[in-house]
């Protein structure tokens, strides 16, 4: 199965079992929009939980709030999204379709990567053990020249982007003959910017005056209350704040599911640090947040940094933490050294007071921000894209049979537990449902008594339940039941009285949290 095959297949897989739905589908949906289902939003619930307790429970100097979406305009003019915050777009006049001008180099010179790597690992090949790899990519005339074509084109879009020279920045895609993954053809229109706001209107009158944005980030609702939160939390430098909550982009370029949405779900810390002091914060979130990615246990060779070469406005250094999804490695989270550029502008714009006074040096500064960021939403598609397998399953009577397995840590999961009787009949769905309406106390639990028990396994294999409990004859006698496990599907019998117990080790936040 190809990646782009794969990728088809969860996008289904999503809505049939209940994650993911195009919003207001009766109507023929909307654009990058979405909605979540049961399975979803429960799954959405735990990632959010699990990335809210891993900033504000483990951390004593992380605090969280929850700002309002509304703010006023002039946010967006100190933190310069008015003025900064659009993307360059270029159309290709057949296929009539639009694309990020910046997004097509970037991929273009990935390409190039790409056959580089390639050449390197034949060499390697042909060379074993003799192989000098730092000497072959040195002389190689192949590989010098794509690393020299690599180079110059990052350098001359970094530059061109920061200098908002669109002429040079068509020139490159000319240059590098680029062409639209569709129609095949260079026939490019100019490049124009797009601001990313949504703007909507409050109050009665329907004015300039009134226009306000929805928020493009949920950044700035800390900013404006950080001076709120140090005082009244007696918070000590270096602090941080965290919020969840939704933003809104128009992007322009919306494909790939949900990973590009314009309305979508951000969890975002701003760590505030002395000045000076910012690299090393920076260095210590950068590692901090790829162990939370590591504990979800999909595999470290499923994630990267990437060092930023242009650097967003706010911005003095910038990595992004990417994830190998179906469609390649991109970004999920992005770790960022947003100097004093926002406080300093809030200060600036609002005429207020942002300054903190450090007891330990007695100097009063401005603080300097690293920023965690990442998608809620993206999160999600990441565990569903490394969770997804499909499965040859042996029976009994010695055929086979497939499977889709859903392989979500435990503790993410979004039902942790099934309860089936094994018939319905002979008292056992009494028995199950007692053994449910116990458990469901602590743990999300479906009850099911319908179709075969195999039948059952396989819709809960697809939503990722790590346990199905099955209440049999032998339970009447002896109060065992089964667990059986999803990812090895071994059965286990064991007194239904240590079930509690069992499933507590085994979904527990707590138990993923440590890993950290
Ligand atoms: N406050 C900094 C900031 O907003 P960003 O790189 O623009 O930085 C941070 O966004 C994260 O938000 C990204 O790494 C991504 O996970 C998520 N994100 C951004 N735009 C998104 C979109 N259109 N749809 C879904 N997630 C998005």
């Amino acid at each position: 199965m190809t990646q782009v095959e794969l990728f088809k297949k969860l996008i289904a897989h999503s809505k049939e079992y209940g994650f993911v739905f195009p919003s207001s589908e009766i109507y023929d949906g909307l654009s990058a929009v979405y909605d979540y289902g049961q399975n979803g939003v429960e799954l959405k619930n735990n990632l959010r939980r699990y990335w809210w307790e891993a900033m504000t429970r483990l951390n004593e100097n992380i605090v969280g709030i929850d700002a309002a979406i509304f703010m006023h305009p002039t946010t967006w003019v100190a933190s310069g999204h008015v003025g900064a915050f659009h993307d360059p777009l270029i159309d290709n006049k057949d296929s009539k379709k639009r694309y990020r001008a910046d997004v097509l180099i970037e991929e273009w010179m990935e390409k190039q990567r790409e056959k580089l790597e390639k050449e390197v690992e034949k060499a390697r090949k042909r060379f074993g053990d003799a192989f000098n790899e730092k000497l072959f990519r040195q002389t190689n005339p192949r590989v010098v020249e794509l690393t020299e074509s690599i180079t110059t084109v990052n350098r001359r879009m970094v530059e061109a982007l920061d200098q908002n020279n669109l002429a040079e920045v068509k020139k490159i895609i000319e240059d590098c003959e680029i062409v639209c993954p569709i129609s095949g053809t260079r026939n490019w229109t100019e490049i124009r910017q797009f601001n990313l706001m949504c703007e909507t209107k409050l109050g009665s009158v329907n004015d300039e005056a009134n226009t306000i944005y929805l928020r493009p980030e949920t950044a700035q609702g800390i900013f404006v209350n950080y001076i709120n939160v140090q005082k009244t939390g007696r918070m000590k430098i270096p602090f941080g704040i965290a919020q969840v909550g939704k933003a809104f982009r128009n992007e322009i370029v919306a494909r790939q599911f949900i990973f590009r949405m314009r309305e979508f779900e951000q969890m975002e810390m701003q760590f505030f640090v002395r000045p000076s002091e910012e690299m090393k914060w920076y260095e210590f979130w950068m590692e901090k947040r790829m162990r939370w990615h590591s504990a979800m246990g999909f595999g470290d060779s499923k994630y990267r940094f990437h060092k930023h070469e242009k650097l967003a406005h706010y911005a003095n250094a910038a990595s992004d933490i990417e994830f190998e999804f179906p469609f390649g490695f991109k970004e999920v989270e992005g770790i960022h050294s947003r100097t004093d550029f926002d406080l300093a502008n809030h200060q600036k714009h609002s005429g207020k007071k942002l300054q903190y006074f450090d007891p330990d040096i007695k100097q009063s500064y401005i603080p300097y921000v690293i920023e965690t960021s990442i998608g809620l939403d993206r999160t999600f598609l990441l565990v569903l894209s490394a969770a997804y397998a499909e499965e040859k399953v042996a029976k009994e009577d010695g055929t086979s049979d497939e499977r889709v397995v859903l392989r979500i840590p435990p503790a993410l999961a979004p039902v942790k537990l099934a309860v089936f009787p094994l018939v319905k009949k002979d008292g056992l769905p009494e028995m199950a449902r007692k053994i449910m309406d116990d458990l469901k106390f602590d743990f999300a639990c479906q009850y099911e008594e319908k179709d075969t028990i195999g039948k059952r396994y396989r819709r809960h294999d697809a939503i990722g339940t790590p346990f199905c409990i099955t209440v049999d004859h032998q339970t009447l006698e002896d109060e065992t039941v089964t667990i059986r496990y999803r990812d090895t599907m071994e059965q286990e019998r064991v007194p239904a009285s240590r079930l509690r117990e069992i499933m507590n080790d085994k979904v527990s936040l707590t138990n993923l949290l440590r890993q950290i």
